[in-house]
């Protein structure tokens, strides 16, 4: 992909698995061995970690791909595995959840509580109606009602489109009526920056254009006053006045489990259909081999919002299926202030922290001192998820939050994949900081180039999926030749996931973000992720996003933002050295052909709810365009203060 740019892969350092965690890992290096000797069988294996009412006929029917068919015959119930089961062992009393409130109220919370409640939930849903099959749409805040809710439809048989509780109305109405959800579940509003945030009036602007809605449940949260119409019902009148009796019935191991729209910067959100065995099979190994969860000891926390895949896979079915401690927090990281993060860690004792690039690098902008104010020695294992991260923000998490002793676990998956595809093991693999190093056991990646074909180590390319895995979405709701083309038109007979990739010179994966986000600059392949990775390892950087603007003389120029850490002083001439030391040091680091054309410091990113960098935005405003779209950021009035920045720097 980029002759000149073999620097990233220059990248030296590896750190090994403490040896303590080897020694006492869930997972040692036979997996691998295993899994390739006989993948089914190896799958096979964890499914039998669940419990199935029936078990399967055949493990994987592939006689229609790319439609797979997982634990064919076989027969389960998602809630029952992550709830019932560990009550039944007599684990009723270990805390499910430590909820922690933004403004600081907390509930504590037992699987026999949390099964309790699932119960209610799951008989409320049924008296108004929702059977087995039907959709339910999902729009609450990090509050301990949304993993309830989720769980009361997986007991029932419906499947949750649970849509992230910062998207407008009219996002939320398009994904109701797409899905046809014959219930939304919401509240009032929740707490964010320190204070109450509606949600309620948002879901009656959007229920007003979905004829499917037959009841709006509404939990109680901020207590702020609310419109009420005849579909609303109040969670606590309705839920918890139902029947904690109930016995969950079991479903087919391809029965649907969840819809997740993929929040896409660009084209319209598709539609991500997973379904019930094959998801939680390869959710529930993951967490138990990524994480070396260990449930008697660990206290695990996922900083991700529910209302995303890694809020489904990784704080509601991987740890719930595995009997997890875990903490769940409803707000921002920086209320009532920027130690909020590691005050949790520090009161609850969390020993596996799960977060992403993007709040790494905000905290390393924070600066060190923030971390160093805690006591943070419970902490044992820290993974990423979302972004590549680049190698010295990887750096920084483990020496300023892992004590420089920690193994750091970068996962690579997508809403698609469902689960973890590629990814350290934490006793096994000696990692790189900045690469996601090798698909886990059972998966089967590749990088491939324009033609299919896998580049030898030292290459560059599209990462490819080569085999089916149980956790793959089934389909895009209601579009299957959607399905096709996005995914498996590309290249035969593969799974094409839409980023680019390279083998390093041992065969370890790096990923360099979407395809669409490299750029071309005088006939060279050049990676905004390679380009970023080179400006965050100068001391003086925290965050850059890097684009490819037009340019007459290099097809493409590359223009960096690039946010200062710290106290870095960029006023006046102090500003303009550290824009030329910048170019400078990018040229040293990649070579001249990375060196940016320009570079202007700014004090935010424009980003998606989730935490992707906008490029899309950026690039608008390099080549001198007016905004498109801005409805999917998270902070609008960023792209203003960039733009104005921008207009003066040239
Ligand atoms: C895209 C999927 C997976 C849950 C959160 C995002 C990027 C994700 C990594 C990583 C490099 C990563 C990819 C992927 N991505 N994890 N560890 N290293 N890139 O889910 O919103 O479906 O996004 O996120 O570009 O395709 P998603």
């Amino acid at each position: 992909m980029s002759e000149a740019l073999a620097n990233l892969l220059n990248e030296t350092r590896q750190f090994p698995p403490p040896a303590e965690l080897a020694a006492h890992a869930n997972v040692t290096v036979d997996a691998y061995a295993e899994a390739s000797a006989d993948r089914l069988a190896f799958w096979a294996k964890q499914a039998d970690r669940l419990a199935w009412s029936k078990k399967w006929d055949e493990v994987l029917d592939w006689s229609n791909p790319p439609f797979a068919k997982w634990f064919v015959g076989g027969q389960l119930n998602v809630a029952y595995n992550c709830l019932d089961r560990h009550v039944e062992a007599g684990r009723g009393d270990k805390v499910a959840i430590h909820w922690e409130g933004e403004p600081g109220d907390t509930r504590t919370i037992t699987y026999a509580d949390l099964h309790e409640l699932t119960c209610r939930a799951a008989n409320a849903l049924t008296e108004l109606g929702v059977t087995a099959g039907d959709r339910v749409a999902i729009y609450l805040p990090m509050i301990p009602e949304a993993a309830v809710a989720m769980l009361a439809c997986a007991r029932i048989g419906a499947a949750h489109s649970v849509v992230f509780g910062g998207f407008s109305a009219d996002s939320l109405s398009n994904r109701i009526q797409d899905a046809s959800a014959k219930v939304v579940i919401t509240a009032d509003g929740g707490y964010r920056r320190g204070k109450p945030s509606a949600l309620k009036p948002t879901v009656d602007e959007a229920v007003a254009s979905c004829p499917s809605v037959e009841h709006v449940l509404v939990v109680r949260r901020t207590g702020e006053d609310v419109a009420w119409s005849a579909k609303d019902l109040w969670w606590h009148e309705t839920v918890e006045t139902a029947s904690a009796e109930h016995t969950a019935q079991p479903f087919d191991a391809e029965h649907p489990l969840f819809i997740l729209y993929t929040s896409g910067t660009t084209a319209r959100p598709k539609g991500i259909l997973h379904t019930t065995g094959g998801y939680l099979t390869q959710t529930s190994y993951t967490t138990h081999a990524v994480f070396d969860l260990k449930p008697e000891t660990d206290v695990y926390w996922c900083t991700a919002d529910i209302g995303w895949v890694t809020g489904h896979s990784y704080i509601v079915y991987g740890p719930l299926s595995n009997g997890a401690t875990q903490v769940m927090y409803e707000g921002t990281p920086d209320t009532p202030n920027k130690g909020r993060f590691w005050e949790i860690v520090d009161r609850y004792g969390v020993s596996i922290l799960y977060t992403a690039p993007t709040l790494i690098r905000t905290m390393m902008k924070w600066g060190d001192d923030i971390p160093a104010g805690f006591d943070l020695s419970s902490l044992r294992l820290l993974g990423s998820v979302g972004e590549p991260i680049n190698p010295e923000a990887w750096m920084w998490y483990r020496e300023h939050i892992g004590r420089g002793e920690l193994p750091v676990v970068d996962t690579w998956w997508q809403t698609e994949t469902g689960a973890i595809m590629i990814s350290p093991l934490p006793g096994v693999t000696a990692a790189k900081p900045g690469s996601a190093m090798t698909p886990l056991p059972g998966i089967v990646a590749d990088v491939v180039d324009d033609q299919g074909q896998s580049v030898p180590n030292g290459g560059g390319g599209y990462l490819v999926l080569r085999e089916p895995w149980p956790s793959m979405l089934r389909t895009i709701w209601g579009d299957d030749n959607r399905f096709l083309e996005t995914y498996w038109s590309r290249f035969e007979g593969m799974y094409f996931a839409g980023d680019g990739a390279k083998k390093d010179d041992d065969g370890h994966i790096w990923l360099l973000g979407r395809v669409d986000d490299v750029m071309l600059v005088s006939g060279h392949n050049i990676s905004t992720t390679e380009v970023e990775s080179a400006l965050v390892s100068h001391p003086s950087v925290a965050e850059a996003a890097v684009v490819g603007a037009t340019d007459p003389t290099t097809g493409q120029a590359i223009v960096a933002f690039a946010i200062p850490r710290g106290t870095t002083d960029i006023a006046g001439e102090a500003g303009k050295q550290l824009i030329a030391d910048l170019r400078n040091h990018v040229s040293k680091t990649l070579g001249p052909i990375a060196k940016p054309r320009q570079i202007m410091l700014v004090a935010e990113l424009p980003k998606t709810r989730s935490g992707k960098i906008m490029r899309r935005l950026l690039r608008d405003v390099a080549e001198n365009r007016s905004l498109g779209d801005v409805t999917t950021l998270q902070d609008s009035s960023v792209m203003e203060l960039i733009s104005s920045g921008m207009s003066g720097a040239k």
